[in-house]
């Protein structure tokens, strides 16, 4: 099914796992993305940049989520990630996403509140659910970069009142993460990430999941993450694989030989990955 942030985080809230939400960098990694939700016997949120979207067309990621959702019989969310703009959330729920990012971390607590208020105002009457964002992540995003220094960890008081005046259906936090963080793991703050969990009562989101090491997950989980960002280990797969065909490949070769075996890589990370989420222990239960 075609279906919302909201949906699927509640079910997980349920039985205690994290859906997996993957950036898709290009349409040609799509389908694969789904698939291995499929064949994890998972829901899956797949989310774009408001870049990414623009490249490809909004239309054209909703056209595809929407047909294999029923086509596959997988549960599909397609969400905005990171968006400041409203005219950005407006075009992307217009279009058809089923989900949204209003990021306001960078404002004063009372303008963040207030612009994320508006957005949930609109989307919610569309049927469409919202992430907000309280704190500052690290790393790179949509070109702007938060040093070390300049990052802020996510306040329980502020989340408490956020969510209570917002009316937002899942809340990204701060506990030590950076987008783009490839080569090196981070230290995640699970004692703050308790706090928060104990104050407020909508699901929580990890954005920078690639610089998250393994171990920490079922942590995380079993303390209210509930939306798992991964970005970074996607695109280095695709990325990676793609050096090696092209490289590899006559240039007179249909240009699927290339390219299947980059979805494919893709494929196996979102799989991994979804296999840590569902947060059983002994995963050779769930792969069998
Ligand atoms: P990574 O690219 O670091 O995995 O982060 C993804 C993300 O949080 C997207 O918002």
């Amino acid at each position: 099914m075609y279906t919302t942030l909201k949906e699927v985080t509640s079910k997980a809230e349920q039985l205690n796992y994290t859906v997996g939400a993957f950036n898709a960098h290009n349409l040609e990694m799509l389908p694969d993305m789904i698939r291995a939700a499929k064949e994890q016997g998972s829901p899956i949120i797949i989310q774009t940049s408001i870049d990414t979207a623009k490249y490809i067309g909004h239309e054209n990621f909703v056209a595809v989520c929407k047909s294999m959702a029923t086509k596959e019989m997988v549960d599909v969310v397609l969400h905005l990630d990171h968006a400041r703009n409203f005219d950005d959330i407006k075009e992307a729920i217009d279009k058809g996403y089923t989900s949204v990012m209003f990021d306001g971390s960078h404002l004063p607590l009372k303008e963040n509140i207030m612009k994320t208020r508006a957005v949930v105002e609109y989307a919610h009457k569309h049927g469409v659910s919202v992430e907000g964002e309280l704190g500052t992540i690290g790393g790179t995003e949509e070109g702007i970069h938060v040093g070390e220094d300049d990052k802020v960890y996510t306040n329980p008081k502020d989340a408490i009142e956020f969510v209570k005046a917002t009316k937002v259906d899942a809340l990204a936090i701060a506990i030590g993460t950076n987008h783009g963080q490839y080569k090196s793991k981070t230290q995640v703050n699970i004692p703050l990430l308790r706090e928060i969990d104990a104050v407020v009562d909508v699901p929580l989101v990890i954005h920078g999941g690639t610089g998250v090491n393994e171990q920490d997950i079922h942590e995380l989980i079993n303390n209210g993450i509930r939306k798992f960002n991964v970005g970074t280990e996607l695109l280095v797969a695709w990325t990676r694989k793609a050096k090696e065909t092209f490289e590899e490949t006559k240039e007179t070769k249909s240009l699927r030989h290339n390219i299947i075996p980059c979805n494919q890589a893709v494929k196996e990370v979102v799989k991994h990955k979804i296999s840590i989420f569902r947060n059983i222990e002994d995963r050779t239960l769930i792969l069998r």
